[in-house]
């Protein structure tokens, strides 16, 4: 089956009492058994459930894995991927990783006895001099957030896999309608499936996708043990959402792509940063990797930190607000709220400046989004 077709139909038919087309919400938190011993397939909800398995049945098979469990989060996600790791394991982290990762390795994980590197991704022999004896993971999240920088995935496996070491993507950025890393010899995927994958701004979760049944069954195992599953009704939502995936994004990337040569031949900007513009440092990596450029992009103004900032007062069609992936377009100033954790250094040396304003495109027409953002420059 094709990419859209998987959306539609994969997992969903669980209703084998009415065939409903849609798969039933099951809020069940417990199942009776048959017998002293044997049960309908189910028996706890946090263990599993026939909708939340509808969900994991559906993104596994779009990643191209063998399992997939999803999450209350796509923190807990994240948190489920790094409890794959033991006391004393090293592990490789892009410098430009989402900040909520950030938050749980430097305030947390490594009081349990992680350890990390932090490097730039892009510069490959960069990974390779942070490799350890003791490294047991890369961690991968392509493109970054918000300076949009592609990683080489096939490239920073074949390091990983030199020391036989276990390669995770967070391809939240993307979704596996643009990019499926496990084609490029990743191992485990993880989502906030918050964003695009959900895309209706209505739920908060997450999904870690492994590409061998050892890893999948210890992060099923994983999940149970950490209690992190969502519920039924998120999964449900989630299931609704990711049937129309491929056509949301691709309207969402098109504009994308007219908002993004809008900007760059406006004078009042400095720099766009969009994997599809041919400006882009990676983006002829892009073209190879990926399926399409996707629908976030960030932006430095010309004139300071005053202008990014009434740029994003000003503008009516996009909602301020951190999230993105959603059929309602977003704007954000890095600076005071996604990356407003990071110290000023750490900033300046992922590239973010008091000038950038972040993007994220949604469902609205283009020609309405240019308009907006225009008159939000200009005024
Ligand atoms: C790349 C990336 N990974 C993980 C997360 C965490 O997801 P959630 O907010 O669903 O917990 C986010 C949230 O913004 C993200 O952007």
């Amino acid at each position: 089956m094709k990419f859209e077709t998987k959306c539609v139909h994969t997992g969903v038919h669980k209703d084998q009492q009415y065939n409903s087309v849609i798969t039933p919400i099951y809020p069940s938190s417990t199942f009776y058994f048959n017998d002293l011993e044997s049960t309908s397939g189910y028996d706890y909800t946090r263990s599993g459930n026939p909708t939340r398995d509808a969900l994991n049945e559906n993104l596994a098979a779009l990643e191209g894995g063998v399992g997939c469990v999803t999450t209350s989060s796509g923190m807990s996600a994240v948190h489920c991927a790094m409890s794959l790791f033991n006391p004393g394991d090293h592990i490789v982290v892009p410098a430009d990783v989402y900040g909520g990762t950030f938050r749980l390795i430097d305030q947390f994980l490594r009081e349990k006895g992680l350890s990390f590197t932090f490097v730039d991704m892009t510069d490959l022999s960069a990974v390779s001099a942070a490799m350890q004896s003791s490294t047991k993971g890369v961690w991968i999240e392509t493109p970054s957030n918000p300076m949009m920088k592609v990683i080489d995935l096939a490239a920073v496996v074949e390091i990983a896999k030199q020391q036989d070491v276990l390669t995770i993507c967070d391809n939240t950025f993307l979704s596996p309608y643009l990019q499926r890393p496990l084609e490029f010899g990743v191992d485990v995927i993880v989502h906030s499936t918050t964003k695009y994958i959900n895309g209706h701004s209505d739920v908060v979760g997450g999904a870690v996708i492994a590409k061998e049944k050892e890893i999948a069954d210890r992060t099923a195992w994983l999940c149970n043990a950490l209690g992190l599953a969502c519920s039924p009704f998120d999964a449900w939502l989630v299931l609704r959402g990711v049937k129309t995936l491929g056509c949301r994004i691709e309207a969402q990337q098109k504009s994308a792509m007219k908002i993004a040569r809008f900007l760059e031949s406006h004078s009042l900007v400095e720099r766009v940063y969009y994997p599809g513009l041919e400006s882009h440092p990676q983006h002829e990596l892009a073209k190879q990797q990926q399926d399409g450029f996707g629908a976030m992009l960030s932006f430095d103004v010309k004139d300071g930190r005053t202008v990014a900032e009434n740029v994003c007062m000003n503008s009516k069609l996009y909602d301020v607000g951190v999230s993105l992936g959603g059929i309602e377009s977003l704007i954000s100033f890095p600076v005071t709220m996604s990356h407003a954790a990071m110290s000023p250094e750490g900033r300046k040396a992922a590239g973010i400046t008091d000038n950038t304003v972040r993007i994220s495109v949604g469902l609205e027409h283009s020609d309405d989004l240019i308009t907006d953002l225009k008159q939000a420059l200009e005024s």
